[in-house]
């Protein structure tokens, strides 16, 4: 098999919750190290797209690969490849932070002795050292948040996907989390994140993709698509002007 570069391929991808369309047939590719940002109004259908990609969901109709392979039938391999940092950071409740890290790391198949260099580095990283001991049922949302995205880089994904991966992180759990995805865009791993936050968007995202009421609406890097307003707009008035037309369009 060659070499494969596109580290996600979505064709006509369509997800229905029963008659309704929350997805309409989107198309988009994501290459291997890209920053991959995905914009849109609550409800555009984006943590469905990253629940499709991540196997928790299956599409309706059209297909997702992920590294090549099919989305839905190749999902246990994919499960080895990828990380998943979701909307609500789920950690069993009555285990220790330290407890948790070796569940992953186990899970994911890391060997012991990388499982205990790298635990205490991440957890001095994300300033949760004095804590590991601690019932994770007791930490704050932040907490539980940098919890989870320490598990996913325990285990050294090809491909992260976050969901709103910085809500609820102090500015410098935040500013600690960009610099993350800058260095691991820059070692080839794919970051593949949905948020709400513009800024990060115009100064990370190799490209973004602005989707809304289950349609992309753009897709282009932010140079790109500045040109569509103006030679000086920042990204919330090319979001703004697309989401706002995209509405009068239908009307
Ligand atoms: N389990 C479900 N059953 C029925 N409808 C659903 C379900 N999950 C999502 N939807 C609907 O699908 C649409 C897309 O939801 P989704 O959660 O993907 O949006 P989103 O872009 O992630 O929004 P947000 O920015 O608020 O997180 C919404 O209209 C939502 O109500
Ligand atoms: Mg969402």
């Amino acid at each position: 098999m060659g070499e494969i570069n596109a580290a996600v391929t979505v064709k006509n991808l369509v997800k229905k919750y029963g008659d309704f369309q929350a997805l309409k047939g989107i198309d988009f590719d994501v290459a291997k190290g890209e920053i991959f940002t995905f914009l849109g109004p609550n409800g555009a259908g984006k943590t469905t797209t990253v629940k499709i990609l991540t196997g928790i969901l299956k599409p309706t109709s059209g297909f997702a690969q992920i590294l090549g392979l099919d989305a839905v039938k190749n999902i246990g391999e994919i499960k080895k490849e990828i990380g998943l940092v979701p909307d609500q950071p789920y950690v069993y409740p009555y285990l220790t932070a330290f407890e948790y890290m070796r569940i992953v790391g186990d899970i994911y198949g890391v060997p012991i002795e990388k499982q205990k260099l790298k635990i205490p580095e991440l957890f001095e990283m994300f300033d949760l050292k004095d804590r590991s001991g601690e019932i994770v049922d007791s930490f704050s949302h932040g907490m539980k948040q940098k919890l989870v995205i320490s598990s996913v880089l325990l285990h050294e994904p090809k491909i992260m996907f976050l969901d709103e991966p910085l809500v609820g992180l102090d500015p410098k759990s935040a500013r600690l989390v960009k610099d993350l995805f800058k260095k691991l865009s820059e070692n080839g791993v794919t970051i593949f994140m949905c948020t709400h936050v513009l800024e990060i968007a115009q100064k990370l995202a190799s490209r973004i993709c602005i989707v809304n009421e289950g349609k992309i609406l753009a897709l282009n890097s932010f140079d790109n698509l500045k040109k569509t307003v103006s030679e000086d707009a920042d990204l919330e008035a090319v979001y703004l002007k697309l989401t706002e037309n995209d509405g009068k369009e239908r009307s």
